[in-house]
């Protein structure tokens, strides 16, 4: 592993509840990435049982300089454990261990670790503070940024959580080199996502750079990383809590969701479900007369040769829309979507059932 300096740091400005997020090589191991954290005497870790045969040594080795104790809680991993009975294990070890209300949490793992640990910092003894160590590519251009915490629902995705926001989101680029190839064709979708909803000139850049990224280029990542997390930053710093804007970034979530309740957690990765969502809120943002066909297809295509699935799964219209109008963007039963009007420019707004199930059947047979 090289151990070369911090490469870039982007701030989310949030007033007093503002943070940095770190990005580079190596930071994992380097004492100076973890120090001016709250001070407390003990540490705890949450990772999984893939990610914490890799990574949790050099973390605990550097995170001494800081704690006194440090504990480590490992969970099963998989979006299927992201529920309560998974969750109530971290706070089993927190109670367990003697953990106080400053002991400081450490998310060591992909966006399930990441949402789970953020929810668990959020809700023991009323709040402790907690730190984002982003291991998936996924996670670090999008989940662990931004303050979204959450279990699900056998009925919804993401239904229980909490606004909570991290001290610190240290991204080290060097974990990406032990994903599975599928976990960074996910991570691309939510890259990819940034483009249509406010920035073309980055989807041209991923355009031309996706090879690059599909081959794990340090200096490819660390752009796509650092642009992902300034637009991330960007919205979230004018709409923490999704009172509006912050809303379009779930461009494809809409379907994307559906298609991961209505085919059961873990089944289609998250990724790969927003990749095939964004194609299906592109095709209903065509139907609707807000944008090319021209369009839909360079969208379609950038998200295949990304390795992501662009054919929705049969699980019948009436599932579909069963499982949107549980989406958190409904409102009074009216499921809403997030949609394009221009290249780089999203809307929300809800549409004809009829048309959404045209759309719905279009994209599983496309
Ligand atoms: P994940 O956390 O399940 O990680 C994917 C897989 O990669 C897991 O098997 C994990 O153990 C493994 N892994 C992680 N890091 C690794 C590494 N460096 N080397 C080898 N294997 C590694 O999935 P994800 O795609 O990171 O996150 C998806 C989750 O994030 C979903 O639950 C989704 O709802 C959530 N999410 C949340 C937000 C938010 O704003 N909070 C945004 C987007 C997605
Ligand atoms: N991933 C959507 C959000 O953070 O709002």
């Amino acid at each position: 592993m090289t151990a070369s300096p911090l490469l870039e740091t982007v701030r989310i400005d949030l007033g007093e509840r503002s943070y940095p997020i770190l990005i580079g090589a190596g930071l994992l191991d380097q004492p100076s990435t973890w120090a001016d954290l709250p001070r407390a005497a003990m540490a705890l870790i949450v990772t999984n049982d893939t990610v914490g045969p890799l990574y949790v040594n050099r973390l605990q080795a550097a995170l001494k300089a800081h704690y006194g104790q440090i504990e480590v809680v490992t969970l099963p991993d998989g979006e299927s454990h992201k529920d309560w009975q998974t969750l109530n294990l971290i706070f089993d070890s927190l109670l367990s261990k003697g953990a106080d209300r400053k002991t400081v949490l450490f998310a060591l793992g992909g966006g399930v670790i990441g949402d789970m640990t953020g929810f668990a910092a959020a809700c023991y003894m009323r709040g402790v503070p907690f730190v984002q160590v982003p291991t998936t590519l996924l996670s670090q251009v999008d989940s662990s940024v931004g303050g979204k915490t959450a279990i699900n629902h056998p009925i919804g995705k993401n239904m229980i959580g909490a606004f909570y926001q991290p001290h610190r989101v240290v991204c080290d680029l060097d974990t990406l080199q032990t994903l599975p190839e599928r976990e960074v064709s996910a991570g691309l979708a939510e890259i990819i996502k940034y483009g249509p909803i406010a920035d073309m000139a980055f989807l041209d850049w991923i355009d031309a750079n996706l090879a690059a990224l599909k081959a794990r280029d340090a200096k490819a990542l660390a752009h796509a990383v650092k642009r992902s997390c300034e637009i991330k930053a960007w919205v979230v710093g004018q709409d923490e809590r999704e009172s509006g804007l912050r809303a379009i970034l779930n461009f494809g979530h809409t379907f994307g969701h559906a298609i991961e309740a209505g085919l059961g957690f873990g089944t289609w990765l998250h990724g790969e479900a927003v990749g095939c969502g964004m194609v299906m809120a592109a095709t209903l943002s065509e139907r609707l007369g807000l944008i090319d066909a021209h369009f839909v297809t360079r969208l379609r295509d950038l998200i295949a040769r990304a390795g992501l699935p662009t054919v929705a799964p049969d699980l019948g219209v009436e599932a579909y829309l069963h499982h949107m109008r549980v989406d958190k963007k409904a409102q009074a039963g009216e499921i809403r979507f997030v949609l394009i009007d221009s290249p780089g420019s999203a809307i929300v707004q809800g549409a004809p059932d009829a048309l959404v199930a045209q759309v719905v059947t279009a994209c599983c047979s496309a």
